[in-house]
């Protein structure tokens, strides 16, 4: 064979890839990745923790524009936002972008864990969860989240001047998870499963350094532990739906559980349901408890706002006999308390963003995002679009009053597409149900100058916003 033949058929390849590297690299976002590993993740952190993480990203966009390159979490990642963004990230074909979480995430929730999987598994997952997530499913677990509201006020409200509302809260999402989720009532079990999911939240946000001593090594035990507990739990529910009759509907790992597969085995895994069930209890405490704080913030900074759910609230309150618990068909009636809530969601959203992986090379805005690069996508910087949200910085509940007016992929507190949040409606009935019961039983005023909030992990409001209570008088339900 000709030997410059020989030599072109052998360097051809070479040359290619070579070619297509340096078109690839020339098309890369503009931006820098900082120091290897670090790149720019303390800097993030320490903005978000400084409430100015979107004032950063913000600089970023004048800086390079709309698509720029940066590293977070030892990771090569590129920053995306805006109403086309969220489309991309939420709407892409999952052979192109998948999920991607922190590998301590991964490590600490299991996994097997929703948030991890992709393609039929993360189906399979996800209808297993929605199938009691689901509103026809949830309105008869109403009166039960009434009851636990309840006696969380009577517990820690009733009788006291002052409270600290953060953390009270999320004791209150906590509660309602173990009992609505894993059916656990209250007693030593649940105050041990309670104890190990702090540990593990905090151990999720820490640097996976996995030496005795470090918070993340507190976390990983923390999860083995809880895991346990959960795989004990999941043997009690057979026992119960096989031996007693019980109802797979009486609580989600009941429900898992139940679920069967095309050979009529499980359809999930032991570590499946005990993944997911970490999984709910993590995306669900902190993110409903944040929610409920901040309106509790609006209604004491913005008394038409507060005459306006309280009015709504009392309405329902006078048409029921005392001490009848609320009903699916009230939580329907609370339509401006739920207003309330979406204007509080889009001004300060209790998920600052999140991040996916390409699987492989992807265009997006006139750039190449390579394959195995994260995307970095933030929420509120689309809800405090003026030129989407008029006035973005004024309070107004009115915005929601025809929700289909909202442009699609405008306004994404819950996320978007095929792993839009599950737990919208469980959140939901559990915002009114709070709020209908703290506005009939008590009046409030903030205990501290109320001079903004940080965002680690979720926004948290200055001291974990103190006030001071006043039972009311006049309606006692
Ligand atoms: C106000 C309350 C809540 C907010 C703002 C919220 C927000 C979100 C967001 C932004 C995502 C990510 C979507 C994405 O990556 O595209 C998500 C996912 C998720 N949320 Fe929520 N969430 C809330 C409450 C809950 C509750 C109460 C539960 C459980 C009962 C829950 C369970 C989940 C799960 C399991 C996922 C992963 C879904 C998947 O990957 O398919 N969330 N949530």
């Amino acid at each position: 064979m000709n030997p410059f033949l020989t030599l072109f058929i052998f360097f051809a390849p070479i040359l290619f890839l070579l070619m297509r590297r340096k078109s690839t690299s020339e098309r890369l976002p503009p931006g820098s990745l900082g120091l290897p590993i670090i790149g720019q993740s303390l800097v993030f952190l320490r903005e978000l923790k400084a409430n100015t993480a979107e004032k950063w990203l913000e600089e970023r966009v004048t800086k390079y524009g709309p698509v720029s390159k940066l590293s977070l979490f030892g990771k090569p990642t590129v920053f995306i936002h805006g109403k086309a963004a969220n489309k991309f990230v939420f709407s892409s074909d999952s052979r192109a972008i998948a999920n991607q979480q922190p590998d301590s995430f991964r490590m600490i929730i299991g996994e097997r864990n929703v948030l991890e999987l992709s393609g039929e598994d993360h189906k399979r997952v996800r209808d297993a969860l929605m199938s009691f997530l689901k509103p026809e499913c949830l309105k008869q677990y109403v009166e039960k989240m009434d009851r636990e509201v309840r006696r969380h006020l009577e517990l820690h409200w009733e009788g006291q001047q002052m409270v600290t509302v953060l953390p009270l809260m999320k004791t209150l999402a906590f509660d309602m998870i173990c009992s609505l989720l894993c059916g656990i009532e209250h007693g030593s079990r649940r105050d041990d499963l309670s104890t190990c999911v702090k540990l593990l939240v905090d151990g999720m946000w820490s640097v996976p350094l996995n030496f005795p001593f470090t918070r993340y090594y507190r976390g990983l035990r923390a999860s083995a532990r809880l895991q346990n507990m959960l795989k004990d739990l999941v043997r009690e529910k057979r026992v119960e739906l096989e031996q007693e009759g019980v109802s797979s509907h009486q609580d989600l790992i009941s429900c898992l559980v139940s679920i069967r597969g095309q050979d009529n085995g499980e359809s999930l895994s032991e570590d499946e349901i005990v993944h997911n069930v970490v999984a709910v209890m993590f995306a669900g405490q902190e993110t409903t408890a944040t929610l409920i704080t901040f309106i509790i913030r609006v209604l004491a900074n913005e008394p038409a706002i507060y005459a306006g759910v309280v009015q709504e609230q009392e309405e329902i309150a006078k048409g029921k006999v005392p001490g009848e618990l609320l009903t699916w068909e009230d939580i329907a009636k609370m339509k401006y308390t739920w207003k309330v809530a979406l204007e509080t969601l889009r001004m300060v959203p209790p998920v600052f963003g999140g991040f996916r992986k390409t699987l492989k090379d992807i265009e997006y805005g006139g750039f190449i995002i390579p394959k195995g690069w994260q995307i970095f996508w933030a929420t509120r910087m689309t809800h405090m679009d003026g030129g989407i949200f008029e006035e973005p910085s004024k309070f107004d509940p009115t915005r929601f009053e025809n929700q289909a007016s909202v442009p699609s992929y405008c306004f994404i507190p819950f996320g978007g597409g095929p792993r839009i949040c599950p737990g919208y409606e469980f959140a939901k009935i559990e915002t009114l149900v709070a709020i209908h019961n703290l506005v009939t039983r008590f009046t409030w005023k903030l205990c501290c100058n109320d001079d903004g909030f940080s965002w680690i992990p979720t926004p948290v409001p200055p001291k974990g916003l103190p006030i001071e209570i006043m039972p009311k008088k006049t309606l006692r339900i």
